[in-house]
């Protein structure tokens, strides 16, 4: 369905740092659940059920931890009627016990990490389950049974037919005992999530798994089988196996192997080490597969006559791999194909035209390639096309009317960041119903596009940075009840907000369920309607860089699932309002440039998620409240910069430890730096922030992204920069030695304060110094020779100090040639200054005659 979700890449984490790859991530956060299915509720049937189940039920129930009662129909006489339990309507015996979590399936996982909705827990599982003796079907999926084995009794209930544990927290090493499940037809103990929930199940020998000779579907996803000989011998001995799932196993594929299971269908071996980098040739010889993912197996060269035979496929998913431009030509010869999945390969050069021959295709996916020129006329003539997302490559040409006559199919179109602009009549009436639409930096304005206005299903429209200079129309969120994610920032909308907000929010109230909504980089002006506060359901709320004026709404505080909120750079004044302080979920906020002020209200220590905090640039006046540090211990961002902080910098900040930027710069403090901020662990490190981090904060990025060069800290990586900021106050007294242990510091600055002391020698740690900036205190004695060990160094400023002696010279101080740089100090002496009395020449290591 979401075919981008990068969850399924298992490195996806540990690798990925690029800002495309995160935009990507975040994009598909936005816009996807994770496709999953429960079997849903069991029917019940009239029978009151036999006693000793009935007590074997209890038994088992008394095992689990049930913190949201899901199980509080289990009481009475009858079980057949409790919930999750179906008995066979002949002779009552319970068939069927399916605890499967199906509330978990519409969660969002954006709300830092993965709460467990109504998950069943238990530290065991009690064994009277065996007393069921005719179970045909068990299902504990999508629960939390954290950290306990797979219980070996399960392999004593011969009758079953369905065992489904996956996405249940099991570990361990898979028990031999399900071996004996002669009847079973569906064995599921794999892990869809497994980013998230911590799936650390192992099998070593596979030599059960051969002996379930009835079995049609098996996912082992996430198993780790690396220690296992014998997997593709097992599962040869699977006659009836159908459906075979072993992505991300550890497994090492075999280029040779012998395969007799022409009954296999469909086949997912992504995110697996293949020993040769081509296709394994006997892949071939799976001539009855429908289903065939090969992700991130990092394959490339050619296919020859690989898919020739195999006339059944219809979906092929090659995500992540090194295919270039030709095997998508020979892929064209595979007229059975529904789906095809080819983005993030080394395509090249244009969309072949032999494209047109897959004239079943509903769905294509090449984004994040290099294709070029235009698009094919024969894409166009695809009339079965659902969707389309080539995305992210560099296609030119513009888009019109006739393009999509024949897509009378489509519903997503996924055309950002190419070339590409679109520009079609404003009483255009598409043959289609779109649900998703990425068109990023198309150039379609200047007018609001009315097409749209036919597009009644709309889930997620982005539309950032497509030259629309107009207001918001009044038909626009009238019928937006589907819709999840808008993104119309970087435009010139100009106007209020308060139509708008009053059409999405008028959206039947059971309806809504907008989550993300970026407008910023806009014109809006007004206030902030009142109406955004029923958007329940959100969880990113970017207003910033508009002309909003006036308070921010009391009601915003109602919006508590919201993840991320921006309200930067804008015209709005008054007290931050307490009720801000119920978002606790909140682990973003920028207020950053706006004219707030009074004091921050207390509430907001109820914030502990927070890691990122901006209230740069505003009027607050306060003292920096002590909660800060106490409470706030997630805190990576924190920009107090420009406002009317007073008072000392609270030691409690030491406990801040995942501290990566401390701006308080321009401020009224006073008192000395705390000598603690060795405890900034992060900043002691040299690494950027782990990329896990990036879990977190899926948003951060995208709000990032759009701050431009104006601050050091925005324009940079946030994972990656690490910076003290604490320059235009009355900060008296020494630079605190222990600074000196920050040696992963890239911007020091304590400009304009009342430092006196020496530099300390030390200096030359911070070898990630890229700007340091001391200019302006009462700084006395030698610059310490060490600084010319900072080959990172592009800017100094010591001005304005009581420096002397002479300057130290060589390798990165060299290239700063600026006298500015040094001026105000009245005994400094040296290159780019004057040169010193020969009394004073710096010698070879750097310290001087006297
Ligand atoms: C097992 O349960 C999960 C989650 O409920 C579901 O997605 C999956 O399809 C099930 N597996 C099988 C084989 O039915
Ligand atoms: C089952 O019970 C319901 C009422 O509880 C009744 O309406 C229905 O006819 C019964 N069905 C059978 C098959 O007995
Ligand atoms: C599962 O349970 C464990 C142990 O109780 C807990 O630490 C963990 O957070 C839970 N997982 C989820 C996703 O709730
Ligand atoms: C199964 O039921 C019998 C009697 O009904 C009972 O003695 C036994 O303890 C039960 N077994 C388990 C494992 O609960
Ligand atoms: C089930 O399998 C286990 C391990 O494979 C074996 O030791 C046990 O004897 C089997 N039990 C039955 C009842 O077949
Ligand atoms: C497949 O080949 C294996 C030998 O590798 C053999 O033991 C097994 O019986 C064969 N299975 C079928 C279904 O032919
Ligand atoms: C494919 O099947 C053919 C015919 O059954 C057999 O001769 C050949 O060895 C098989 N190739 C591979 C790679 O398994
Ligand atoms: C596609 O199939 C045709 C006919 O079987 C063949 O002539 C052609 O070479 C194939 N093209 C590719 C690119 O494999
Ligand atoms: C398209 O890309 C190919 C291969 O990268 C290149 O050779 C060709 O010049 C490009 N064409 C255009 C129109 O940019
Ligand atoms: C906006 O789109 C234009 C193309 O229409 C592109 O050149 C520009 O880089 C985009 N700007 C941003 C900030 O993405
Ligand atoms: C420094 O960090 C430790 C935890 O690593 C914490 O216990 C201590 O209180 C912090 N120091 C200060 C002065 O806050
Ligand atoms: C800064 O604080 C001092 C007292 O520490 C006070 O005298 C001064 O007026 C304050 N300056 C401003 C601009 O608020």
């Amino acid at each position: 369905m979401y075919q981008r979700n990068p969850m399924r890449h298992p490195n996806f984490l540990d690798t990925t740092s690029s800002l495309l790859s995160l935009f990507l991530f975040i994009t598909i956060l936005v816009t996807s659940q994770i496709p999953l299915g429960c079997t849903g509720q069991a029917h019940s049937s009239n029978f009151t059920c036999i006693e000793s189940e009935r007590q074997a039920l209890l038994q088992f129930r008394d095992s689990l931890i049930d913190e949201s009662n899901r199980l509080s129909s289990w009481i009475g006489e009858d079980c057949c009627s409790w919930d999750g339990i179906s008995c066979n309507k002949v002779i009552g015996h319970v068939v069927k016990l399916d605890l499967c979590n199906s509330e978990q399936l519409g969660f969002e996982f954006y709300s830092h990490w993965y709460h467990c909705r109504s998950c069943l827990a238990g530290d065991h599982l009690s064994p009277s389950l065996v007393n069921l003796t005719i179970l045909r079907h068990l299902d504990l999926s999508l629960n939390n049974f954290s950290g306990i084995r797979i219980p070996t009794f399960l392999g004593l209930l011969k009758d079953l037919r369905y065992l489904n544990l996956s996405n249940a927290g099991f570990v361990g090493e898979v028990p031999h005992h399900l071996g004996n499940l002669s009847h079973l037809r569906y064995l599921d103990i794999g892990v869809a999530l497994r980013r998230i929930i911590q799936n650390k199940l192992t099998s070593n020998d596979l030599e059960w798994v051969a002996r379930l000779s009835s079995l049609e579907t098996l996912s082992l996803n996430s198993v780790d089988l690396s220690g296992a000989q014998d997997v593709f011998r097992a599962i040869n001995m699977l006659p009836l196996l159908k459906a075979l799932d072993l992505e991300g196993c550890g497994l090492t594929v075999p280029h040779l192997l012998h395969v007799n299971s022409t009954s296999l269908s469909s086949l997912d071996l992504s995110a697996n080490q293949f020993i040769n980098p081509t296709i394994p040739p006997w892949l071939r010889n799976l001539t009855g597969l429908q289903d065939l993912n090969l992700r991130f197996c990092y394959l490339g060269g050619e296919v020859h006559d690989t898919f020739e035979q195999m006339t059944s496929l219809v979906k092929l998913d090659l995500y992540g791999n090194r295919f270039d431009t030709s095997t998508l030509k020979c892929i064209c010869n595979i007229s059975s194909l529904t789906s095809l999945q080819m983005s993030e390969n080394n395509l090249q050069g244009s969309i072949p035209s032999e494209i047109g021959q897959l004239r079943k295709l509903t769905r294509l996916y090449l984004f994040f390639n290099e294709l070029n020129g235009t698009i094919p006329s024969s894409l166009w003539e695809l009339t079965k096309l659902q969707t389309l997302e080539v995305d992210r490559n560099s296609l030119t040409g513009v888009l019109s009317e006739h393009h999509f006559v024949k897509l009378r199919e489509l519903n997503s179109l996924y055309i950002s960041y190419n070339f590409l602009s679109l520009h079609v009549s404003s009483s255009w009436v598409p043959p289609f119903q779109l649900r998703h639409i990425t068109m990023d930096s198309i150039e379609t304005g200047p007018q609001f596009p009315n097409w749209l206005r036919t597009q009644k299903e709309i889930e997620v429209l982005f539309m950032q940075n497509v030259s629309i200079s107009d207001a918001i129309p009044s038909w626009f969120g009238v019928h937006f009840n589907y819709l999840k994610a808008l993104d119309l920032s970087r435009n010139n909308l100009e106007g209020s907000l308060k139509s708008f907000a009053t059409a999405v929010a008028d959206v039947d109230k059971e309806a809504i369920k907008i989550e993300s909504l970026y407008l910023s980089y806009n014109r809006f002006t007004g206030s902030i309607p009142e109406d955004l506060c029923r958007l329940k359901t959100l969880m990113v709320l970017d207003l910033s860089n508009n002309h909003l004026s006036g308070s921010i709404p009391l009601c915003l505080g109602n919006l508590r699932h919201l993840v991320a909120l921006s309200l930067s750079d804008n015209n709005l004044c008054g007290q931050i309002p307490s009720s801000l302080g119920n978002l606790e979920e909140l682990g973003t906020l920028h207020l950053s440039g706006n004219k707030f002020d009074g004091k921050l209200p207390s509430s907001m220590q109820n914030l502990i998620r927070l890691q990122i905090l901006d209230l740069g640039e505003n009027g607050i006046k306060d003292i920096i409240p002590v909660w800060i540090g106490e409470r706030l211990s997630d805190l990576k961002f924190l920009r107090l910069e420009s406002n009317n902080f007073r008072g000392g910098i609270p030691d409690k900040f030491c406990q801040l430890l995942h501290l990566q930027v401390l701006n308080l710069a321009h401020n009224n403090l006073s008192g000395f730096i705390p000598h603690c901020f060795n405890n900034f662990t992060m900043m002691v490190s040299r690494e950027a922030a782990s990329a896990d981090l990036l879990m977190i904060n899926y948003f951060e990025l995208r709000l990032l992204n759009l701050k431009g060069g104006r601050e050091l800290e925005y324009s940079k990586n946030l994972l990656s920069v690490k910076s003290i900021i604490l320059s235009a106050n009355n900060l008296v007294g020494e630079i605190p030695d222990e600074i000196m242990d920050l040696v992963g510091l890239q911007i020091f600055n304590l400009s304009k304060n009342h430092l006196n002391g020496r530099i300390p020698q030390k200096i030359g740690n911070l070898k990630q110094l890229e700007t340091l900036d001391l200019s302006m205190n009462e700084l006395n004695g030698e610059i310490p020779p060490s600084l010319s060990g900072l080959n990172s160094l592009s800017s100094l400023n010591l001005s304005y100090n009581k420096l002397s002696g002479p300057i130290p010279s060589g390798n990165q101080l060299q290239t700063l040639t600026d006298p500015s740089i040094y001026e105000g100090n009245i005994g400094l002496c040296g290159k780019p200054l004057n040169s010193c009395p020969a009394d004073e020449l710096p010698t070879e290591n750097g310290r001087t005659h006297s």
